[in-house]
């Protein structure tokens, strides 16, 4: 069986990946994370007992830990997911972006360097460093653009879009220049069990719940392409397997929904459930809209179909409707949670940016 160091793999997108290429014993795991405030070991609770997940506590950003796990563990592949995620994060505290998700990329790059130029000629043909980017590298789009390709211009315009880009271009630089054998994974929003609760979906579902506002930025008419995370985390699995060295594949799921649609589906998802509740969505509130907030984003996921033959499994209706689901049934884990950071953030994003809701 492989070896995979992962990154990042206690949160949204990591655990998925974790848990699933575990459950398919895919691979023995090593898994970095930080345990941020967005890392959870609640995720990964359903590994518990299993000896191929080896769960270690530390910083991508720390040479001498992430040297030290690739010499002990020989992994056949290193899949990077960590990274400071939430735009409104980056807006009101650049610096943990750029150290993470520049720095620290660049950390694992370097270190992987030298553990990939100490491999045998066919361990060193065999080995894969796959780093997990968005398309908000991409910058926005107009109603009518086409959607992003590969070949789309970079122009990222928050400060987590411009540390994903500065990270995506090193990872190129470290193919072009020393030959690593490298992927990038340029994806769309995702959603899905496990996605912390300051993000759109978890977030209106448990405001909802709670009969509190559901705070819509600007007019909402903002456009996302959403992916259901597990539909990602096999994209990245396909990308892994048969994806060329030096190559970028966007990944979407062809499901451009403007944000108050998402809101509303939510709302009659859980009026159907909750009838004495309804209308969910008489607690739609508009506030302030986030800085530069971009308008559009669509992928074209051409590519990674044509090439590799993926594409998503599940409709937006289908996951959306999962989705609801499982924060109803795991309300335990919202619960454990919602700490007393993920509060102090609520008040910082929404009462002191005067987002009255
Ligand atoms: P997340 O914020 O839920 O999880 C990030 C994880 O990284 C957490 O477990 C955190 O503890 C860990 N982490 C943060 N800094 C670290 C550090 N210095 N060292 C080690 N671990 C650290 O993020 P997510 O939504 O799961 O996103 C995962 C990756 O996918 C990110 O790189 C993100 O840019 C990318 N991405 C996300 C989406 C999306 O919609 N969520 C879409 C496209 C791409
Ligand atoms: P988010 O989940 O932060 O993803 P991103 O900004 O990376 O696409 O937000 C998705 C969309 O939802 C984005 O256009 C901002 C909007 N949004 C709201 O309208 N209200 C909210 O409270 C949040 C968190 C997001």
């Amino acid at each position: 069986m492989q070896t995979w160091l992962v990154t990042g793999g206690a949160g949204f997108i990591g655990a998925n990946f974790v848990l699933a290429a575990r459950r398919a014993r895919l691979a023995r795991i090593v898994n970095l994370d930080l345990l941020t405030y967005a890392g959870h070991l609640e995720n990964l609770d359903g590994l518990k007992g299993d000896p191929d997940h080896v769960f270690v506590h530390g910083d991508i950003g720390d040479e001498m830990v992430v040297a030290q796990l690739l010499a002990e563990h020989h992994p056949q592949a290193l899949v990077n997911f960590a990274a400071e995620s939430h735009v409104d994060r980056s807006i009101l505290g650049p610096q943990a972006f750029i150290q993470t998700n520049v720095v620290g990329t660049h950390t694992l790059l370097a270190a992987a360097r030298i553990y990939w130029q100490g491999l045998d000629t066919g361990a060193q043909a065999a080995f894969r460093f796959l780093h997990v980017s968005t398309d908000e590298v991409y910058g926005t789009l107009g109603p009518r653009d086409p959607a992003f390709t590969e070949e789309h211009q970079y122009q990222p315009n928050s400060p987590y879009a411009a540390s994903k880009a500065a990270a995506d271009h090193l990872v190129r630089a470290y193919h072009h220049t020393y030959g690593l054998p490298t992927l990038t994974t340029n994806c769309s929003n995702n959603y899905g069990p496990y996605q912390h609760p300051e993000k759109l979906i978890p977030l209106m579902i448990q405001n909802a719940r709670a009969g509190k506002p559901l705070p819509v930025y600007g007019d909402g008419q903002q456009v996302r392409d959403w992916l259901y995370v597990e539909d990602h985390c096999s994209a990245i699995r396909t990308v892994l397997a048969k994806g060329k060295p030096g190559e970028t594949y966007n990944i979407g799921g062809n499901a451009e929904r403007p944000n108050l649609t998402i809101v509303d589906t939510l709302c009659r998802l859980l009026d159907a459930r909750f009838p004495a509740q309804a209308p969910h969505a008489r607690l739609i509130t508009h506030v302030a809209d986030r800085p530069g907030h971009d308008r559009r984003y669509a992928i074209n996921a051409a590519k990674i179909k044509r090439e590799l033959g993926w594409e998503p499994a599940m409709t937006f209706e289908q996951g959306i409707e999962r989705t609801v689901q499982w924060y109803l049934d795991n309300d335990k884990w919202s619960q454990a949670v919602s700490n007393p950071q993920h509060q102090e953030w609520l008040n910082r994003n929404y009462q002191q940016q005067g987002r009255s809701a």
